[in-house]
């Protein structure tokens, strides 16, 4: 049986469980997930989606908001606004089509401004942090048609997660990692749709529509005897957890490194335990980490790579697969050019040769990442 985004398969949640401590800024939850009968078997670096539903204050507030009837249903729908809203359409990011309609009817200074100077940037800093329902309060006297309110909204999406658990390992099962989106601004409380949804709604019993996406590059390769050098802050761990339970199932003779980054030892070293028996057991031979916040100047997992310089180019070019995971917007960068600098006090070389020895790690696959 094939589950799609149109089709998914109905999971039973086994298990939650919160990872992070008590003092983290970080809420991070591990989920266990069960297959059943979906026929569903995954490989390490595979993602699960989930499709959530939306947040019922959130839909009530936007209801009474455009003061319509919940139980209307729309021109050319077969539902109710209510269910709708619900899980049909995306109702906490806005579209860019929300907003330039809502700039052509109101008169906002900062709004009309910003999207006047048509500078994405500028839009992207305007938008931070603010819902839907916050771009229609700009002007309280605002009144949408519902009709038209609803063509500005895009289709609910479903979300991405990196699974934490090898299928061998944990037949017929999937873990999770979620770091749960929560902020606060102006007096008041955001969620994040899908990682609320499984934080808040989702308990043991409760079945969620899910569907696998593969990956087609980020995988473990064939060859038992490479050595892999893994770098995953935060939940880029995720797929990490995989790889090595993997690597032990299959009793792989080649290396393993980890790079591991959190902001504090004592709250935020999720899976400490798996993970230090993987060192135990020999599955693990490095393991490096980077708590930002144990002291006064931060440490990130690029600082632990430049560290053992010369060692992971020495793994590199034995043939070691570089995996990162994770964060898109900085980290990766940071990690690639800190990659950079190694190659080019290793080899003694100029930043046009460094960037052709990383051009040719891609080319051979060995440079892989998976970033969001
Ligand atoms: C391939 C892939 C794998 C992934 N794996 C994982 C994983 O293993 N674990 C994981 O946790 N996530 C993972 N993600 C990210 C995940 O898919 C979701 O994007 C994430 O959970 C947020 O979704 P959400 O529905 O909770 O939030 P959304 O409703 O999508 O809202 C997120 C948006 O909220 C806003 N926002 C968030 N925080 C703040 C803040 N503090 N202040 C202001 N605005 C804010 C930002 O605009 C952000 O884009 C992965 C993504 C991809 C593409
Ligand atoms: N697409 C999404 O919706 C989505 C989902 C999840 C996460 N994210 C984003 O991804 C980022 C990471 O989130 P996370 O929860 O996985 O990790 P995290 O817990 O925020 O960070 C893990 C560690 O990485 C450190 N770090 C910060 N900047 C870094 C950099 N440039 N290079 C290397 N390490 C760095 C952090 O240090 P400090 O915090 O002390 O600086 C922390 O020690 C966040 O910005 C988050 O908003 C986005």
């Amino acid at each position: 049986m094939i589950w799609n985004r149109k089709k998914p398969y109905l999971a039973e949640i086994i298990s939650s469980k919160l990872l992070s401590g008590k003092y983290s800024n970080k809420e991070i939850m591990h989920y266990e997930i069960s297959l059943g009968d979906s026929g569903i078997y995954y490989e390490p670096g595979d993602s699960l989606a989930v499709i959530p539903t939306n947040d019922h204050n959130l839909v009530l507030a936007i209801i009474d908001r455009l003061d319509v009837n919940p139980s209307i249903i729309p021109d050319g729908q077969n539902s109710s606004l209510f269910e709708l809203l619900i899980s049909h359409y995306e109702i906490l990011t806005p579209t860019n089509r929300l907003i330039y309609f809502i700039n052509e009817n109101i008169k906002h200074n900062d709004l009309n401004k910003v999207v006047k100077s048509d500078d994405k940037n500028l839009l992207n800093q305007f938008k931070y942090g603010k819902d839907v329902l916050d771009f229609i309060n700009l002007d309280k006297n605002l009144m949408i048609d519902l009709n038209i309110f609803l063509t500005l909204l895009k289709q609910l999406q479903h979300r991405a997660y990196s699974i934490t658990s090898s299928y061998n390992a944990y037949p017929k099962k999937v873990h999770l990692t979620v770091s749960t989106q929560r902020w606060k601004n102006n007096l008041r409380d955001y969620h994040g749709v899908c990682s609320t949804f499984l934080a808040d709604k989702c308990i043991k019993g409760t079945k969620i529509k899910v569907f696998l996406i593969p990956n087609r590059t980020f995988k473990l390769p064939k060859n038992q005897k490479k050595d892999l050098i893994m770098i995953g802050p935060g939940t880029g761990l995720a797929p990490f957890i995989s790889f090595l339970q993997e690597r032990k199932f299959l009793r792989s003779s080649g290396k393993n490194w980890l790079f591991f980054g959190a902001q504090t030892r004592i709250n935020d070293f999720i899976y400490e335990n798996e993970i230090l028996n993987f060192k135990k057991n020999n599955v693990l031979q490095k393991l490096d980490l980077a708590f930002s916040r144990d002291q006064s100047k931060k440490i990130y997992v690029q600082d632990r790579m430049y560290e053992s310089r010369a060692e992971i180019f020495q793994w590199i070019e034995d043939g070691a697969i570089l995996y990162v995971c994770g964060d898109a917007l900085k980290m990766a960068k940071d990690v690639d050019s800190i990659l950079r600098k190694i190659i080019e006090e290793q080899l003694n070389c100029n930043e046009t040769k460094s960037l052709a020895y990383i051009k040719n790690l891609k080319k051979e696959k060995r440079y892989l990442l998976d970033v969001y």
